[in-house]
């Protein structure tokens, strides 16, 4: 069995990523698992080089201060030639309407607004070099947030189309989704899941904010006049997403969490407490790995020689059944 996920350096990690992700990565994770820093992904709408490069060594830096161990972790271009590769295999037996279907694109591409930012091929297809990556390395349990799950789906479909057509070459994978805080929302806007890539950062609480920032985001957080303290998500979506994220960081019930606190205020402080306390520690850590320049590049250099080894069989085989190289 082999867990395997990535995060994207479209900004700084947030606490969305945190609690649905890199928590648990470093909590569940069994010797053989593999995350990765996803840098490629963060190449399809209009990007900065330097700003790029810096966010994906700091990502790297915070699932290192997160736990997960040093021979688990790569950055994705270190493996570009080999996933290149299999992205074009598998983009020859995904149909145009697959990519079409994939919510994340529908969404991405109709809020930028064509006559804008024009929409990138990168941006269509890379729920494929998703599914590259997943397969290249024989992934059967993709953790992911619910945002994700439709493209490990996709991963799935490719893997089976293959197999099927051409001869087995690829483990099918499947999406785990985390029961609590599986969508962390955005607390200025609780319709919209918290994302890094946000244009406006005051409802997105990042693990690199410093506490005080992190105090003052969550006591703006919208809620709303009812004054009922109660998990209501479909009623009141701003204070179910605060219990949600306190709920997350306590490790308690949701529909529990809540109970004896008199207003919202009074919530809210304890949610500002239990981030900051939850997030300061990966945050120090953080900041003193990336501090250790050459340390994080011989992490990033082994973690690339062991990634590289374990998918070139994989490649090698689908090259053969696929009738090139
Ligand atoms: P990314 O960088 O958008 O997100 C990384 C992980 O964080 C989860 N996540 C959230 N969970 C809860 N609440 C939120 N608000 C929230 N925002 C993000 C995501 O579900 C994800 O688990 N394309 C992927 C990275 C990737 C990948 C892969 C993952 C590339 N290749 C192969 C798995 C397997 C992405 O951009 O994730």
């Amino acid at each position: 069995m082999t867990c395997f996920s990535g995060i994207t350096p479209s900004g700084g990690a947030t606490l969305g990523n945190y609690l649905g992700a890199i928590s648990r990565w470093a909590r569940d994770g069994r010797p053989g698992d593999l995350y990765f820093v996803s840098d490629l992904h963060g190449m399809t709408g209009a990007y900065h080089p330097q700003r790029l490069r810096a966010r994906t060594r700091e990502l790297l830096a915070t699932l290192l201060a997160a736990g997960i161990e040093p021979e688990q972790l790569f950055v994705q271009s270190d493996l570009l030639p080999q996933l290149g590769a299999l992205t074009w295999i598998l983009e020859c037996s995904c149909s145009f309407g697959e990519a079409a279907r994939m919510t994340q694109f529908k969404e991405k591409s109709s809020a930028k607004g064509l006559e804008a930012t024009p929409v990138r091929v990168g941006l269509f297809t890379y729920p494929v070099l998703m599914a590259a990556d997943i397969l290249l390395q024989g992934a059967d349990e993709v953790p992911v947030g619910e945002d994700q799950a439709q493209h490990v789906e996709l991963a799935r479909t490719l893997a089976r189309r293959f197999n099927g057509t051409f001869g087995d070459a690829f483990v099918v994978p499947r999406a785990v989704t985390p029961p609590a805080a599986a969508r962390v929302r955005d607390l200025a806007d609780p319709s919209r899941k918290m994302d890094k890539s946000a244009r406006d950062s005051v409802g997105v609480l990042y693990v690199m904010d410093p506490p005080d920032l992190l105090r003052r985001k969550i006591r703006r957080a919208v809620t709303d006049s009812l004054g009922r303290l109660e998990y209501r998500p479909v009623e009141q979506p701003g204070l179910a997403n605060l219990l949600e994220i306190l709920a997350a960081c306590t490790g308690k019930p949701v529909r529990e969490v809540g109970a004896g606190f008199g207003s919202y205020g009074d919530l809210k402080e304890a949610v500002a407490e239990a981030v900051v306390d939850e997030l300061r520690p990966v945050r120090e850590r953080t900041t003193e790995l990336l501090a250790e320049s050459a340390e994080l590049d011989r992490i990033r250099a082994r973690g690339a020689e062991l990634a590289t080894a374990r998918g070139a069989h994989r490649l090698a085989t689908a090259q053969r059944l696929a009738g090139v190289g």
